[in-house]
């Protein structure tokens, strides 16, 4: 198959191009390389008769079009997108051209070249989509985000990414274009962008500085590693029903606390300190403006339905990331010096 990814060069993205090189599709990478991108990321199949690189942006709808009439995909998986909601907050406008706008234009790029082609049957359209867009759960242990949960975006980055997610199922009811959809729960691994709190709490850790946590770190993530996001995402696009969307997790929920106290220990273990642990590097700091409570994901459909289960534990998955950062400063280093990271961002102080 012939797969059109956007933002392969991103965290997610790249994972997904790796994975479908090394199961032999070909594979179109569209991305404008934002702050967010790394070509590095891609070494292992840059090189590949199966991997073309095309630098386009999904608010310019010409390139678009240029990209489909050149490669004639057979299949879309859309992940570009801004996706730290720390900028989002200061920076809204960035979200909305790119991830609500930009998706508008993927989809009638892809609704032209879909048509042109005379309605091939096994063309799909993937939209790549969070668990964000359903808001905040209680505490209560049996309530988790569904299928059918409501949406109840609460940040201007998953306020965006619901809309997106929108216009995806209109494109299929009104012009019948085959989409299937996915929402993800938070990812980490190999690869993250030096800015989400994996790799900060890693990096700051070895380099002696404060682990920021927001407010009393008792915001409930559900942890997924992200070589299992991507072999979920394939799962769905070969096998998913169309119009269908699917939730996927790891059923790993734990407070942020609970995940910065594991990798300090996995890294005092790794990595040991001359004294103490890297536990006492542990900084609270301001809270995030409306920051959700808690996400979970129920995947009972895609694991019923299409036979998909995660492959590592919380445990294992966060002791290979940790390794691998402690091996591949080469790449994490130069990311260090990108606008913004570093720095605490979206306080909500900004100019609007
Ligand atoms: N990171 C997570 O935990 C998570 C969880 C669930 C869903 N998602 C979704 O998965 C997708 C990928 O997330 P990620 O964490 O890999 O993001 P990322 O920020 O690491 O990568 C995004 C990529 O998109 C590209 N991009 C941004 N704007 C673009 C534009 N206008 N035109 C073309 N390319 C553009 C960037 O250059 C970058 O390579 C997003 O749609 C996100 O909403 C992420």
């Amino acid at each position: 198959m012939k797969i059109l990814v956007t933002g392969g060069a991103g965290f997610i993205g790249s994972a997904v191009v790796r994975l479908s090189v090394s199961r032999g599709h070909q594979v179109v990478n569209l991305d404008a390389l934002t702050y967010a991108a790394c070509l590095a990321s891609l070494a292992s199949v840059a090189d590949s008769p199966l991997y073309a690189f095309e630098q386009a942006d999904i608010r310019d709808r010409a390139a678009l079009d240029q990209v489909f009439a050149k490669h004639a995909p057979d299949a879309v998986m859309h992940l570009a997108a801004e996706s730290h909601v720390d900028r989002s907050i200061d920076g809204p406008g960035d979200f909305v051209e790119t991830n609500i706008t930009g998706t508008y234009n993927m989809l009638e790029a892809a609704r032209a070249w879909w048509v042109q082609a005379g309605r091939p049957e096994g063309f799909r359209f993937h939209h790549v989509s969070t668990d964000e867009v359903f808001g905040s759960l209680p505490a209560d242990p049996e309530m988790k985000f569904t299928e059918e949960t409501p949406y109840d975006p609460r940040s201007p980055y998953s306020a965006s990414k619901a809309a997106s997610d929108h216009l995806v199922r209109a494109w299929h009811e009104t012009y019948e274009l085959p989409v299937v959809l996915t929402n993800c729960s938070n990812n980490y691994g190999p690869y993250h962008f030096p800015e989400k709190l994996v790799p900060v709490v890693i990096l700051n850790a070895l380099a002696g500085k404060e682990l920021p946590i927001y407010g009393r770190g008792d915001n409930i993530r559900d942890w997924l590693y992200v070589e299992d996001h991507a072999d979920a995402l394939l799962t769905v696009l070969e096998r998913g029903a169309l119009g269908r969307s699917y939730n996927i997790g790891g059923e790993n929920e734990r407070t942020n606390l609970e995940l910065v106290h594991t990798l300090c220990a996995i890294l005092n273990e790794l990595r040991p300190k001359a004294s103490g642990s890297y536990a006492d590097q542990i900084a609270f700091v301001a809270d995030r403006p409306g920051h959700d409570g808690r996400y979970a994901i129920e995947p009972s459909r895609i694991r019923d339905e299409l036979g998909w289960r995660p492959s590592v534990t919380l445990e294992e998955g966060l002791r290979r990331t940790v390794q691998w950062y402690l091996d591949n400063e080469t790449w994490w280093r130069p990311l260090q010096g990108r606008d913004g990271v570093g720095e605490r961002l979206g306080t909500g102080r900004g100019a609007a």
